[in-house]
């Protein structure tokens, strides 16, 4: 395994797949590696001659200064894990410094309104500062595929349109979500959660799949009725929102729509932390 901390030394380390013409896979990621994480570096790995895994807590995506501070650090085991996996892959792990020298804001986007919805409500400026930093990936490593999770469906969508709009040189490859085998999404942020909130965590996939379920006849007002009233009589979690969407405009579906691709998207807390997750319901 290669461990690479600043930009010259992954790019002299690059330089010799770029001459060759060597496909390269990049896999952004936040670190606190997990299954999820393991599975888009699995396909890189199939189809690239090299595979990137970047590990940066970005700071210009969290709009709140205590979830950037609680955020899991554990670059050691991460790279215990990745190694685990293949000797082949090359970590670039940078320092804040590295990638924003001096100068830690985010630029701002026109994502065509995918920005506007759900999390881009939520949580203003996230997606400047996603976009910001993967702009900034893409073109540090320039590689020929780029790996996203549909774990955060929304990211997935606007890195397309990152990629269009700024007519990025990259194949955005989008990778199914990873669950545990009780249906709960791998995710960073399970790792602050105790182990019995993790087990009754699998109720917001059963929600999501009995919600799915219920839109094949109903109709969407009521499984949005359904779902809220799941979670009215469920006091562990608080819901932040679900909300069924058309997969290409992000926009909350009202009817649906011959031709149109639907997914259910969920927010709920347990125990402080906010956990997220979503279905395909076509
Ligand atoms: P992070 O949350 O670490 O996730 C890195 C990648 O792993 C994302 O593409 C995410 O969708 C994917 N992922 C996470 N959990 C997954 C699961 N259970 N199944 C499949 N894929 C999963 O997303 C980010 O980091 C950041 O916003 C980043 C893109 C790195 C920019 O800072």
């Amino acid at each position: 395994m290669f461990l690479f901390q600043t930009k010259v030394e992954l790019q002299a380390y690059l330089a010799t797949f770029h001459t060759a013409k060597q496909s390269i896979g990049l896999v952004p990621t936040m670190g606190a590696i997990h299954r999820g994480h393991l599975s888009l570096m699995e396909q890189s790995l199939q189809e690239n001659g090299c595979t990137v895994v970047s590990i940066f807590v970005n700071p210009t995506q969290f709009n709140n200064a205590e979830d950037l501070a609680k955020y899991p650090r554990t670059l050691a085991l991460d790279i215990d894990i990745i190694r685990s996996l293949s000797e082949q892959i090359v970590v670039f792990s940078p320092s804040v410094e590295e990638m924003y020298a001096g100068n830690t804001v985010a630029r701002s986007f026109d994502f065509d309104g995918l920005e506007m919805e759900m999390e881009g409500a939520q949580r203003p400026g996230h997606f400047d500062g996603v976009g910001t930093i993967v702009k900034k990936l893409f073109e540090l490593v320039e590689p020929t595929k780029a790996y996203f999770g549909e774990k955060d469906f929304q990211q997935l969508q606007i890195i397309k349109k990152l990629v269009e709009k700024e007519h990025l040189p990259v194949s955005i490859i989008g990778v199914p979500i990873f669950r545990a085998v009780d249906g709960l999404a791998m995710s960073s942020r399970n790792a602050r959660i105790s182990s019995e909130g993790l087990e009754k965590s699998t109720f917001l996939y059963q929600v999501l799949a009995q919600a799915k379920v219920l839109f094949q006849t109903e109709s969407i007002e009521k499984v949005n009725h359904f779902v809220e009233s799941q979670f009215k009589n469920n006091s562990t979690f608080d819901l932040e929102y679900f909300t069924i969407a058309d997969e290409q405009t992000l926009k909350p579906a009202t009817a649906k729509e011959e031709g149109h691709a639907y997914r259910g998207f969920l927010v709920a807390h347990i125990e402080g932390v906010r956990l997220i997750d979503n279905l395909s319901f076509n």
